[in-house]
């Protein structure tokens, strides 16, 4: 049994403008353990897939399909049982720590808290426990008192990594954690996140727009564009031998590639394009490809691609659902 298995995930927005499908036909499997990429330009659905696996989306949201952890449909949890499994089994780094942490309480009460309502520690034991934490993310214990105005940039991404990690769960889920930061404190928090994680033996899905950090960090990688996954494989292997024409465009961004953005715009999730969803930006681009919407087809074991330049490819013999299965 895998650790996550999202199976067949679409997640819409009731909007004015209609439902937006931020995320459709979502396979994506997690091992004890793994680390997993989420890669995508800004506004592709990342944050919403992360989110989603937790339910912390806005009440203008419809699920469908099905998100196994540890073989239990989180979809048909209550929230309460839910409650009990954000934090405990599925940590999160929530995109903007200055958002996510509350100006009024001190960055030692905030982490506190978590073990008192969580392990229902007293004030002392939780106050032990929170400076531990601390000292794992290389935050002086004695710096608990302090609010997070205190702190800079690097050190509030820190504290969201004590957070994520605080009550050792199975899974982290890192939003954008090296977003905004510079170089140098960029490089100090991916090298944290994946030191944290490999001693804690939990898994991590890495949503980034960063791909620096998506190389240095992951074993897997899965790319995403316009709410849908377009390929998944080794990161390695996708970053050397990018199949997708989309992970073709989006790597040239990367310093040894010559940091080429890709043309033209994303797309509109209203009224998405026809046929594959990358088309009008697409320099392959085929008569068919506004047409016939691409299967996810499986090139060879645990690597994924959507495109119809694929179709005749010599080893696909599989269906869409074979591929999926074993994502
Ligand atoms: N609560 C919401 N209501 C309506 N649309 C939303 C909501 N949250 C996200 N979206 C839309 O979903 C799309 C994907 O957003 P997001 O998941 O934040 O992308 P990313 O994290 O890749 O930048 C965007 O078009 C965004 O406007
Ligand atoms: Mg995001």
């Amino acid at each position: 049994m895998s650790l996550l298995s999202v199976e067949n995930l679409t997640v819409s927005f009731k909007t004015r403008k209609g439902p937006v499908k931020a995320n459709e036909g979502i396979y994506l499997k997690l091992e004890q353990g793994e680390t997993l990429a989420l890669i995508g330009e800004t506004g592709c659905g990342k944050t919403t897939f992360g989110k989603a696996l937790l339910r912390l989306l806005s009440k203008n949201v419809k699920f469908e399909g099905r998100i196994f952890f540890r073989g239990q449909d989180l979809l048909s949890f209550p929230e309460k049982k839910m409650r009990r499994l954000r934090g405990k089994e599925i940590g999160i780094m929530l995109q903007n720590p200055s958002l996510a942490l509350n100006p009024v309480f001190s960055i030692g009460e905030q982490l506190s808290e978590i073990y008192r309502c969580h392990e229902g520690c007293e004030k002392k034991e939780a106050e032990k426990k929170a400076g531990k934490m601390l000292e794992l993310v290389e935050i002086a214990p004695s710096r608990m008192a302090e609010y997070p105005h205190q702190f800079s940039g690097g050190m509030l991404q820190r504290v969201m990594v004590a957070l994520g990690l605080a009550l050792h769960p199975a899974l982290l889920i890192a939003d954008e954690p090296t977003k905004g930061l510079d170089p140098q404190t960029k490089e100090q928090i991916a090298r944290l996140i994946f030191k944290l994680v490999s001693k804690e033996t939990s898994a991590l899905l890495l949503i980034t727009h960063d791909l620096e950090v998506a190389k240095q960090l992951t074993e897997r990688a899965a790319v995403m564009y316009a709410g849908e996954i377009v390929e998944s494989g080794k990161t390695k292997e996708l970053f050397s031998n990018p199949k997708h024409p989309y992970t073709q465009a989006l790597l040239a961004a990367l310093p040894e590639n010559g940091l080429r953005a890709v043309p033209g715009q994303s797309p509109s999730f209203v009224s998405p394009p026809s046929g594959c969803r990358f088309h009008p930006r697409c320099a392959f681009r085929k008569k068919s490809c506004s047409q016939i919407r691409p299967k996810m087809l499986e090139l060879e074991t645990g690597r994924k691609v959507r495109c119809l330049l694929y179709e005749n490819y010599e080893n696909f013999e599989k269906t869409e659902e074979k591929a999926n299965a074993a994502t």
